[in-house]
């Protein structure tokens, strides 16, 4: 018998005043961990959408994005990088939303090639340490210490000081949760080294005074909130652990990423449950 399962909502969150995480996760039920799929709005005079998260989350994120901005409103959808996770529903909001221009960078529309469907005419390059204004503030393109595309920007609000950090700061989850005050704290720092290692394998390779720049350019924003794709949101009182955690990343142990015999075991698992 074919098992239901459930995925449960949560709601967006106001991280600050006039911005908005909002949540998707993969993994509920199908694995020992979850993984967040999150996006953000800021409804700055110049309404901007951060990231799109994934194709087949796509009606539950529309929904979720116009219910905090009028489609005709949008103005700026700024994407991180161009994963299948930011990028999942990149041209069906630009299609719902005629007045938004995407900002991109030249890397981004060679890496995608077709799969971005939105006309030079209607995009913006924007590129790592560059900004652009929208109407009531600016907002800043800064790379992650940790990334998985080279086209990765992250995005700071001065008027907030929310970060976006795309992939950095992530942690898996056992359960879907809007913030990190709900995690175990050795579970999520230890989350964070291991999040790091799989997605920037670089990171144990590079010269660590180097790295600990990257760490400490972001840590010169002053953010008091650290958004991101698959964290839950990092507030004020986490802002600190986060950035040590990551500090540590480049020595830390982790456990090895999933292999052939856990491939094995899902596919098991399938069969009894198919029978
Ligand atoms: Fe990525
Ligand atoms: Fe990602």
């Amino acid at each position: 018998m074919q098992q239901h399962l459930v995925k449960t909502r949560l709601e967006p969150t106001r991280v600050a005043p006039d911005t908005f995480v909002i949540h998707d996760h993969e993994g509920e039920d199908t694995g020992p961990v979850s993984v967040a799929l999150n996006s953000m709005v800021i409804r700055a005079a110049e309404p901007v959408v951060i990231d799109t998260g994934m194709a087949e989350n796509r009606e539950q994120y529309l929904a979720d994005v116009f219910g905090l901005v009028e489609p005709a409103d949008v103005r700026w959808l700024y994407i991180s990088h161009d994963d299948v996770d930011h990028t999942g529903n990149v041209n069906a909001l630009m299609d719902a939303c005629p007045n938004a221009t995407v900002i991109v960078n030249w890397f981004m529309t060679e890496r995608m090639g077709a799969s971005l469907a939105v006309p030079p005419t209607r995009q913006r390059w924007i590129n790592d340490g560059e900004s652009f204004d929208v109407g009531d503030r600016t907002l800043y393109a800064v790379r992650p210490p940790i990334f998985d595309s080279p086209t990765t920007r992250g995005l700071f609000d001065p008027t907030t000081r929310v970060y976006w950090a795309s992939d950095s700061f992530a942690t898996p989850i056992l359960a879907p949760v809007p913030d990190v005050s709900a995690l175990d704290e050795g579970f999520w720092t230890d989350g964070i080294n291991m999040f790091d290692q799989y997605v920037s394998p670089w990171v144990t390779m590079v010269d660590d005074t180097r790295f600990q720049q990257t760490v400490d350019r972001v840590e010169a924003l002053n953010p008091r909130v650290l958004t991101g794709c698959h964290t839950p949101v990092v507030g004020e009182a986490f802002v600190t652990r986060a950035m040590a955690a990551t500090r540590r990343t480049p020595t830390a142990v982790v456990p090895p990423q999933p292999g052939q015999a856990v491939l094995e075991e899902i596919q098991r698992a399938m069969l009894v449950v198919a029978d």
